[in-house]
């Protein structure tokens, strides 16, 4: 395929969970579709979704993949900034670098991705960015600081770029899901070294946790709400998508006071 009249939309992260369910959906739904990864082969049609090697670590990695899509569709009116990844463990116990590793790809990721694509979509008069955060970003969450902290400032990001880009037509949303199936669990960092003070209240935390990771569902509500999200013209900065229990818990956080919140979630997660 060349150019074309479809609107075009880049999801990153396309190489499993939610990512790749997303950029399947959007193929079905009159969007021409390029799913990047790094895992990604260039070129190669996989369920109606053009693959793109990307790894958003890599400012040239990034600016190739985003020219080639241009080159290839001649235009790009989307992106979903999706790719990333997990870290738990406890605050003092993460280093530095693990620290710099996982912003590296969930933040500083995301905005390069911006940064390389708002150019095109200035041009085209518009267009839609949906960032993948967390409800770990809408609440701290414990043994799960730096992912929090990461996802936190992707929203901190997608709310400001909301009035940067708005008098360009380009439109900016941050989505928020609980657990989801995909491979994120498989491919979480861990930061626990031996002998840790945190260890016995960090073990009690995961033991607790995994009870809410057998139960998640596939990733099909996200995939329907970020195209809702693509076919909406003013969408909203913020959208939950969640286990019901989840959601609750979540929503509660914004009415009740913080101490109140935070009994909560140490009893649900055992900490
Ligand atoms: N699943 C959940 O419960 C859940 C909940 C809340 C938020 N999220 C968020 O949803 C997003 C997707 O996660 P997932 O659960 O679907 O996990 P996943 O199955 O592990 O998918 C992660 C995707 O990100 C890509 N990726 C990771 N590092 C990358 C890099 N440096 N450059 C390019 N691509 C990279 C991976 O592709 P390659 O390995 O091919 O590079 C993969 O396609 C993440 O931002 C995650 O934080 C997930």
């Amino acid at each position: 395929m060349t150019e074309t009249t479809a609107r075009v939309v880049l999801v990153t992260g396309a190489t499993s969970g939610i990512g790749l369910i997303c950029a399947r959906h959007l193929a079905t739904r009159e969007w021409r579709v390029f799913g990047a990864g790094r895992r990604a082969r260039d070129g190669e049609m996989v369920d109606g979704v053009e693959m793109v090697t990307m790894d958003v670590d890599d400012a040239a990695s990034v600016e190739r993949g985003v020219a080639d899509i241009i080159r290839r569709a001649g235009r790009l009116d989307a992106i979903v900034n999706n790719a990333g990844f997990s870290m738990r463990g406890a605050v003092e116990d993460t280093p530095i670098e693990a620290a710099k590793a996982l912003f590296e790809t969930n933040f500083f990721g995301a905005l390069r991705v911006c940064q390389a694509a708002m150019p095109a979509m200035r041009a085209n008069g518009g267009g839609h960015i949906v960032n993948m955060g967390s409800l770990a970003g809408i609440a701290g969450v414990p043994f799960t600081g730096l992912y929090s902290a990461s996802k936190f400032a992707l929203a901190g990001l997608t709310e400001s770029m909301r009035y940067e880009t708005r008098p360009f037509g380009v439109r900016v949303a941050l989505v928020e899901p609980g657990d989801f199936k995909s491979e994120i669990d498989a491919k979480r960092r861990t930061a626990a070294p031996a002998g840790s003070v945190y260890q016995v209240a960090f073990e009690r935390f995961l033991a607790r946790r995994s009870r809410y990771a057998a139960v998640a569902p596939t990733p099909e509500p996200v995939a329907a709400l970020v195209e809702q999200i693509l076919n909406d013209p003013d969408p909203k900065a913020r959208y939950v998508v969640a286990m019901p229990k989840q959601r609750l818990l979540f929503a509660l956080k914004r009415i009740t006071p913080q101490k109140l919140f935070e009994a909560l979630l140490a009893r649900l997660l055992d900490v």
